[in-house]
């Protein structure tokens, strides 16, 4: 193989290999012009959807770059990457799989693996075989809008989910299934609050989305060398060390310098040190944060050790900019085919360049049966008991039960962020089973469901049964969209959980959201607490830990604070001791059999 590579980058002209290490957005170009440039790479960002949404819209988008590409001069295949965070879970009908956090709740790296096999498996069956995951970050302040996207705060335990996440993906063969992509290099949970620019700054790109400012997304870690490689730099080590084909660049900062355009993290420490060959990927438009003047900015990125960049826009402006800093001798083309070579080695790996990559499954594998049940499996195993003082879980086979709270029947709720659109959102977004649905079926007339809102309190008048079980949530988000200085619960959420326990002899809170909040009254007002995290599209394995089907084996990745944390805070972390320690978790007071 490394004889076709060195063929192919002899045959290249320099526009056809600035092409190769330009990865575009999908709305930003059509397959014509990816055969025309020689394109390496596109990708769908969040939400980047064919209309309508389907497995076989989505296999007909994608299958439109690869044959262009293919028909390119050289016939380069392109490698089409997508946010396969939690599953494919841009595409209305995959199996949305819990998030990273509740996975790592459930601590299990073999569930990690499976759920990452079945995450490859209904990526590839829609024509696209690079999955821009796992995250594995180590976040050490839960007001950062990616707590969820990570497996925890335990670094030994990032790196070995991380790990298997990237076994699963990439397969454990010699060669690559779907590319894995670890991120987000370096140190990106470990930004300083409001280090970002706060209100002053939101990306222009998700202005839309009218964030109120970002605080620790993208931010500066602040952070010593000791630090960097004790807490965060050993998920890198790990991954690499399981042959991660990919590598995506942080756009925070280290210590005042961005990541992107920092030589000695990407070039000495991950390249050289820790020995990793495949390629760094930029983030969406990071590089453009690098400098004022563009052409500094790619130079500057592409120097330290870039080798693909996400434009994802402009890819007339980013090749005409790559070539003249060639032409000017700014930047060394033994740098851009390195760059290129890294490209072309993952893609022999994955049999891109000689016909032997593994044949794509059909579309209608998407959402299968055996998929689903493993996503309820995971679901249950990542839900953790954070307390239970009165014994009520199992629910008894004998008590009606009240159900109510927004996200009882919602998988729009129960997917959060990164869920058909990037920032995520309520109602029925894709198909799949509530928790709604899983007690119905485990307690048939013995459900009685009510009470969505605070607002909506009409329906629990009159209402009465032994067991009441509220689900609050958090409003999904993503990234900086989620930056919050206060992790308090909406006060109306609060109002319906004391509503429901005035009605009702016991009181279960189960908690959807994508880190710890601060409960408040919550706490003294229920029973039982359970941490459900945002577990996917089959929330209904919640409602099997509730009803005693499944056990409960969860435990707390990370702290759960007591009250509100202090802000900003010179130091990360809870400003008071957490109300529960990593590690938290209780085992139901009874057994299935009641
Ligand atoms: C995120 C990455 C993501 C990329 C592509 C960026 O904004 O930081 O995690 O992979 O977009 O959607
Ligand atoms: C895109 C995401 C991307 C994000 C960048 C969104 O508009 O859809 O893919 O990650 O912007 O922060």
């Amino acid at each position: 193989m490394s004889a076709r590579i060195d063929e192919l980058v002899e045959a290249m002209t320099l526009d056809e290999k600035i092409g190769q290490i330009t990865q575009v957005d999908r709305s930003a170009i059509t397959p014509e012009e990816v055969a025309e440039f020689g394109i390496g790479s596109i990708l769908s960002g969040g939400g980047g959807n064919p209309d309508p949404n389907t497995p076989q819209t989505w296999r007909a988008m994608v299958d439109a770059y690869v044959d262009a590409s293919r028909r390119s001069r050289l016939g380069v295949p392109i490698l089409y990457g997508t946010d396969a965070v939690h599953g494919h879970s841009n595409v209305v009908g995959a199996t949305v799989f819990p998030h990273n956090l509740a996975l790592g709740a459930a601590g299990d790296p073999e569930l990690v693996s499976r759920v990452a096999r079945a995450t490859a498996i209904e990526t590839a069956a829609t024509g696209a075989r690079w999955a821009f995951a796992p995250m594995v970050a180590v976040p050490q302040d839960p007001r950062w809008g990616r707590t969820f996207e990570c497996f925890g705060q335990d670094t030994d335990m990032v790196a070995e989910l991380g790990a298997a996440s990237v076994a699963g993906l990439q397969g454990t063969g010699p060669g690559i299934d779907v590319l894995a992509c670890a991120k987000h290099f370096v140190a990106d949970g470990g930004t300083t609050w409001g280090t970002t620019g706060g209100a002053q700054w939101v990306p222009w790109w998700v202005r839309a989305y009218g964030s109120p400012g970002w605080y620790l997304d993208q931010g500066d870690a602040r952070i010593d060398e000791t630090t960097l490689r004790a807490v965060h730099l050993p998920p890198y080590q790990a991954a690499v060390a399981e042959g991660v084909g990919s590598i995506m660049a942080s756009y925070s900062s280290w210590n005042g310098q961005k990541v992107h355009a920092h030589r000695w993290l990407l070039t000495d420490l991950l390249k050289d040190e820790l020995g990793f060959q495949g390629f760094v990927v930029s983030d969406y438009h990071a590089i453009d944060q690098v400098s004022p003047d563009y052409h500094d900015a790619v130079v500057r990125c592409l120097d330290a050790g870039v080798d693909m960049v996400m434009v994802p826009f402009d890819h007339a402006r980013f090749r005409g900019t790559v070539r003249a800093a060639v032409e000017a001798g700014d930047l060394a083309v033994e740098r851009l085919d390195d760059a290129v070579r890294r490209i072309l080695r993952v893609k022999a790996a994955m049999g891109l360049l000689d016909g032997t990559a593994q044949p794509l499954p059909e579309p209608g594998v998407l959402g299968a049966p055996e998929h689903r049940a493993l996503a309820r499996q995971a679901a249950a195993a990542g839900a953790v008991l954070l307390t239970d003082r009165s014994g009520v879980l199992p629910l008894p086979a004998d008590a009606t039960v009240l159900l109510a709270g927004a996200g009882a029947d919602d998988v729009g709720l129960a997917c959060g962020g990164w869920t058909i659109e990037w920032a995520g959102g309520a109602g029925p977004v894709t198909p799949g089973s509530t928790i709604a649905d899983g007690l119905a079926e485990h307690l048939g007339s013995r459900l009685l469901a009510t009470g969505a809102t605070a607002e909506d309190r009409g329906p629990l008048d009159g209402v009465t049964a032994r067991i009441g079980v509220v689900v609050v949530h958090e409003p999904p988000y993503a990234e900086g969209l989620g930056d919050r200085e206060h992790l308090t619960l909406e006060p109306e959420q609060g109002e319906l959980v004391a509503a429901v326990a005035a009605r009702v002899e016991q009181v279960v809170v189960v908690v959807l959201s994508g880190r710890p909040l601060a409960l408040g009254p919550v706490i003294d007002l229920s029973d039982a607490l359970v941490a459900a995290w945002w577990p996917g599209s089959e929330a209904a394995g919640i409602a099997d830990v509730l009803v005693g089907a499944a056990p409960f084996t969860g435990t707390l990745p990370l702290p759960w604070p007591d009250g509100d944390l202090v802000s900003p805070s010179p130091a990360p972390g809870p400003a008071q001791p957490p109300r529960w320690l990593p590690g938290h978790g209780l085992v139901a007071g009874r057994s299935a059999t009641g």
